[in-house]
């Protein structure tokens, strides 16, 4: 899973996010790129135009009869990760509905979190320490953007046998 976040878990207001960050963006397109992206419909709405060519977009919605082409569409996350089991990574990209359905089977989260409450109407899931650790963390920089902000990776503990 991919995503950007305010100090509240803020990810979405009215549809955007609420920031402009560019080196995140970098970032995200860097890591994404040529893989298969997993997505709610209502983030394929509103990114929709920004697909690179390489990538396989699966997008997840009760009318899959909505989802135009190249895109493609599953009716739940299980179909989804199924229809992209032999992509090698996969990245889901959101919204919170959609993180939220596939954390059960995630293993890795890049979060970039930045150091400021945003108002919003979407949130990222909280990660359960139990489950999750901090395995990267460095600072990010970008001389255009007033907050400090942390480039994470979370990875999901192992079980001791
Ligand atoms: N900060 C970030 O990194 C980041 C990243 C991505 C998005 N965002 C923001 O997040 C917001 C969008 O998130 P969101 O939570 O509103 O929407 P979302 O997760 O992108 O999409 C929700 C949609 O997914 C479909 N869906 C949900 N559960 C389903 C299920 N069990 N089975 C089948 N389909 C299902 C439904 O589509 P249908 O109604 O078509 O059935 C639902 O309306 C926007 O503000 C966007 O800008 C932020």
């Amino acid at each position: 899973m991919i995503a950007c976040i305010g100090k509240n878990r803020a990810m979405g207001l009215k549809g955007k996010i609420p920031w402009k960050l560019p080196v995140d963006i970098e970032q995200f397109h860097q890591k994404v790129s040529g893989h298969t992206d997993i997505m709610g419909a209502n983030t394929f709405k509103a990114y929709q135009t920004t697909k690179p060519s390489g990538n396989k977009w699966i997008v997840v919605t009760h009318e899959p009869t909505t989802v135009p082409p190249p895109a493609i569409a599953a009716t739940s996350i299980e179909e989804a990760l199924e229809m992209s089991k032999n992509d090698g990574d996969i990245y889901v990209e959101g919204g919170g509905q959609i993180f939220r359905l596939a954390m059960p089977y995630a293993d890795v989260i890049y979060l970039t979190e930045i150091d400021h409450e945003y108002e919003a109407d979407t949130f990222f899931p909280e990660l359960d320490p139990n489950e999750w650790e901090l395995a990267e963390s460095h600072e990010g920089h970008d001389d255009t953007f007033e907050y400090p902000f942390k480039f994470n990776m979370y990875r999901r503990k192992r079980v001791e046998q």
